[in-house]
Formats: structure tokens, C-alpha cells, sequence
């Protein structure tokens, strides 16, 4: 095909979409937390201190100028969505936000995983997706040309949730090595404890988790922890285990994924973080939750100061940004 050259009406000044660096991130699927090692996040999270600097400073820039992101949620969402959309958009890029639930894509036509992956390439430069099923980001990545980021799948992963988790973890305390982290709730359903766990083991953390017995943390992810030789230890009592953690990270029981709803009824209240129990917890301790909650911890559990999750939230659009940019070769 002839070269065609652009008319002067097209001015293209500084906006050419070309890399400016090529990390480890650069054009990859973010499909899972296994994908990242110390280095990688130490990179990752030195880029999220930048953003959020320039929040502060001047709220927006125009480093992914020229760019669109197709934001594509094939299940409920408030932060995640809204931190992608947000996170693009404080980076001068754009967003195709597919967010109102698959009733309003041709997913509800009948339209396949890989068909509407196969359109939305067309039109972005990135893809961020949720779906319900295990494993079906991976799958679309198959089918995408471009970079596609995980945002959930079932009761899978949730990658990006971890990276905001243990940025939050490293900014509140100072440090990852050497805390004991507890996490507590739906640890058989919660996508974000099972990511959480596969990034904190890169670290020296003790683990503790507290859960009634039928949602324990998943068989392989215990065993990989245990042959790994990592402090371990499993509870069924949040009072039994508070005095002595530095992070308290709290899930609710994934009401959605119980096919049986007797089971959802006999477990949904089984623990609360209330004031009372907050007194049985070290000064530094922090809190922590991926959000929604649903009861499980108290609403006058915010004053305390211990209480980290919208501190959480807000780390949540940094570290995407840093994100973002870092797999569009911007940062
Ligand atoms: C979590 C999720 O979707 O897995 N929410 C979130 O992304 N912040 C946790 C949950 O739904 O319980």
C-alpha cells in the first residue's frame, strides 16, 4: 500500500502514540498476580507515587493523550470501574465505558466472549474486563490484539485489587516484611484474598486466616503456602486472632456465588468488626476491606483511625494509573 501522507488539517504536534519506555509491563495482559516479582512492583509502585503526586499538584496531565481504554464489566462494579475510568482520564486518555451490565452490550444477543473482544480491539488501545467466570479474561486475551487487564474473573483473580492492596500495605506500615496479615470472611469466594495471598508471598508475611469452615482458603493456595514454609495458621474466630495482627483485612461473604442459599444464610453474619472488638487490636494495626461491605464492619469503625479502606479506594486510581501508563509505554 502507498504511504499516505497526512493532510495539515491533522497537526499531529506532540500527540504520536509512541512508547517512551519499555518496562516489563509494557504491551503486557495483566492476567494475574503471578505475573509480578519485587522488582516489578517496586517499579510499579514508585510509578504510583508519581501519580499521585501529580494529583496533588495539578489533579490532571496529558501523558496517555491520544489514547482509549475499553472498560468492559460483565459484573456489578463501583470502584474498580470508576478508578479505571477516572485513572484514564486523569491521564488525558479516554474510555469506552461498557459498565451498565451485559443487558446493554450484544453480549445479551447472544454476541461471544471472543466476538465482542474482537470488536472492542478495534476501537482501544487497551482492555480492562470483568467476568463472571473463572478464567475467561485469560481467554480473551487470546482473542484481543491489544493489552488486556483482569479485573475480576469469578471467584479467580483480582489482580489489580492486590497491587492497591499491598500499596496501601507498604504506605500505612512502612513496610511489607515481617507483618502478620489476617484476612478474614469469604476466603474460598473472595477473588481478592487469593490474589492477595500470591503477591504478599513474595514478601516475609505471616498468614493468618479466619473463616468459618466451609469457606476456607482454596486447598492449593494453603498447600502453597505450607510447602513454601510461610507462617500459616488458620482460625475460625476473629477474637481469637486481632490482638496480635498488623492488618486486619476484612471480605464479606460473596452472597452471589452460593448456589445454595441455606448455606449463604447460615454463615452471612458470622463475624463483625465493631469498636469493641477494635479495643483488642495493637495501635498500629491497620484495616483493611476491597469493598462493598455488608455488615461486616461497623459503620463508627470509620473514626478509628486504624481504618484504612477509603484510604484503600483512593491508593486504588494511583496505582491503575501507574498501571495504565505503564502498559502503554508511558511510564
Ligand atoms: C471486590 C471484588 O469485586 O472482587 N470488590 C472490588 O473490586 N473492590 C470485592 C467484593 O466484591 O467483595
Amino acid at each position: 500500500m502507498n504511504q499516505i501522507t497526512l493532510p495539515k488539517l491533522f497537526n499531529l504536534g506532540d500527540r504520536k502514540l509512541e512508547p517512551k519506555f519499555r518496562s516489563s509491563f509494557y504491551m503486557q495482559d495483566i492476567l494475574s498476580v503471578d505475573q509480578f516479582d519485587k522488582e516489578s512492583l517496586s517499579y510499579l509502585f514508585t510509578r504510583t507515587e508519581e501519580m499521585s503526586e501529580m494529583v496533588n499538584q495539578v489533579g490532571t496531565c496529558d501523558l496517555l493523550n491520544g489514547y482509549t481504554l475499553a472498560c468492559v464489566f460483565y459484573e456489578p462494579s463501583t470502584r474498580t470501574s470508576a478508578s479505571f475510568i477516572a485513572a484514564m482520564e486523569r491521564l488525558g486518555g479516554k474510555v469506552i465505558p461498557i459498565t451498565q451490565g451485559i443487558q446493554f452490550s450484544s453480549v445479551s444477543k447472544g454476541e461471544s466472549l471472543e466476538d465482542t473482544m474482537n470488536t472492542l480491539e478495534k476501537y482501544s488501545d487497551l482492555i480492562v474486563l470483568r467476568h463472571p467466570e473463572l478464567g475467561s479474561v485469560a481467554q480473551a486475551a487470546k482473542y484481543a490484539s491489544v493489552p488486556i487487564i483482569n479485573a475480576g474473573d469469578g471467584v479467580g483473580e483480582h489482580p489489580t485489587q492486590a497491587l492497591l492492596d499491598l500499596y496501601t500495605i507498604r504506605k500505612e506500615m512502612s513496610r511489607i516484611d515481617g507483618l502478620r496479615v489476617a484476612m478474614v470472611g469469604d476466603l474460598r469466594n473472595g477473588r481478592t484474598v487469593h490474589s492477595l495471598t500470591k503477591l504478599l508471598m513474595n514478601y516475609d508475611v505471616n498468614f493468618r486466616y479466619v473463616s468459618p469452615d466451609t469457606l476456607r482458603l482454596p486447598l492449593n493456595l494453603m498447600n502453597d503456602l505450607i510447602n513454601k514454609g510461610f507462617d500459616v495458621r488458620e482460625d475460625d474466630r476473629v477474637e481469637n486472632v486481632i490482638k496480635d495482627v498488623d492488618v486486619l483485612y476484612v471480605t464479606r461473604i460473596q452472597k452471589e456465588r452460593f448456589t445454595d442459599m441455606d448455606q449463604y444464610e447460615a454463615v452471612k453474619n458470622y463475624f463483625e468488626i465493631t469498636t469493641e472488638v477494635m479495643k483488642h487490636a495493637k495501635p498500629e494495626m491497620i484495616v483493611m476491606h476491597p469493598l462493598p461491605r455488608v455488615g461486616e464492619i461497623h459503620y463508627d469503625v470509620d473514626k478509628d483511625p486504624r481504618a484504612a479502606y477509603f484510604r484503600q479506594v483512593k491508593n486504588g486510581m494511583f496505582v491503575r494509573m501507574a498501571l495504565l501508563a505503564a502498559v502503554l509505554g508511558q511510564a
